[in-house]
């Protein structure tokens, strides 16, 4: 009988207990909106179409990862050059631009495991005598700024030497070349091939087996471990079901 009554008294409080449990869960998984960062003048990784909206193979990559951890994603259409400023100041939750890891950027952002492999191209004239990365020594060379094709060059060449010609952008760079206000630019492959079968058969590569492979990896805000982890869970799953594979083959074709 006590038993009875206490329980009258107390279930209530229990029930309405669980209610407030339930609504914090729900405001919890609540997908919330995260904002990616991306340099949209990089096709076929990410540029913009028609309409303004970003597309590519990056943007189905964090889409199916966004999709995949549960989160929204609005994606912003960022200048290359303040990119990494961006996520730094917040104003940006995710980077995916077709980023190089390197330990330089490490010590500024975390980085997923890698997503793609990528390595630096030539691209020259057809008439070009160039074959290998050391003779560019003397010629204009263009390069995307802060990008790990400027660095090679600047390696190349020395950081302050006026043959490299720094753009905003690579296809910037790339349209010089087929101005001919540069003798050759020298950037990540997938872009330089994809420009050049867009845009003339004038032109040829020169692969160097002293470019080094480049990874590209997800930033996010140095210590965002939690959204990290989500991600790096997330990437792995869309291997393992195939749609990494399929979104692969959309932009690259069957290996
Ligand atoms: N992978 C190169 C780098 O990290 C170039 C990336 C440029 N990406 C872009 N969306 N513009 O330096």
């Amino acid at each position: 009988m006590r038993n009875l009554w206490l329980l009258l008294v107390v279930l209530p409080f229990l029930l309405s207990c669980t209610k407030k449990d339930d609504s914090t869960v729900a405001t919890k998984s609540m997908p919330p909106e995260l904002v990616v960062g991306t340099d949209a003048a990089y096709a076929p990784f990410e540029s913009e179409n028609a309409d303004k909206s970003v597309e590519g193979f990056d943007v189905d990559v964090i889409q199916a990862v966004a999709d995949k951890a549960g989160f929204k994603i609005k994606i912003i259409n960022t200048p290359w050059e303040g990119l990494f400023n961006q996520l730094a100041s917040g104003d940006r939750d995710i980077l995916i631009s077709a980023i190089t890891i390197n330990s330089e950027r490490k010590k500024v952002m975390d980085f997923s495991e890698p997503y793609f492999e990528a390595v630096q191209l030539i691209a020259l004239p057809l008439k070009s005598k160039v074959t290998k990365f050391t003779e560019l020594r003397g010629l204009k060379i263009g390069v995307q700024t802060g990008t790990t094709g400027d660095e090679v060059v600047s390696g190349l060449l020395g950081k302050t030497d006026l043959n490299i010609k720094r753009f905003e952008g690579t296809p910037l760079a790339l349209q010089e070349l087929v101005n001919g206000g540069v003798d050759a630019v020298v950037a990540d492959n997938g872009v330089v091939n994809n420009f050049l079968a867009n845009n003339t058969k004038a032109f040829k590569t020169v692969a160097d087996p002293s470019f080094a492979k480049e990874h590209y990896g997800i930033a996010v805000k140095k210590g965002n471990t939690e959204l990290l982890n989500k991600i790096n869970a997330a990437l792995q799953a869309i291997k393992k079901d195939g749609t990494y594979q399929k979104i692969y083959d959309k932009y690259f074709g069957k290996k």
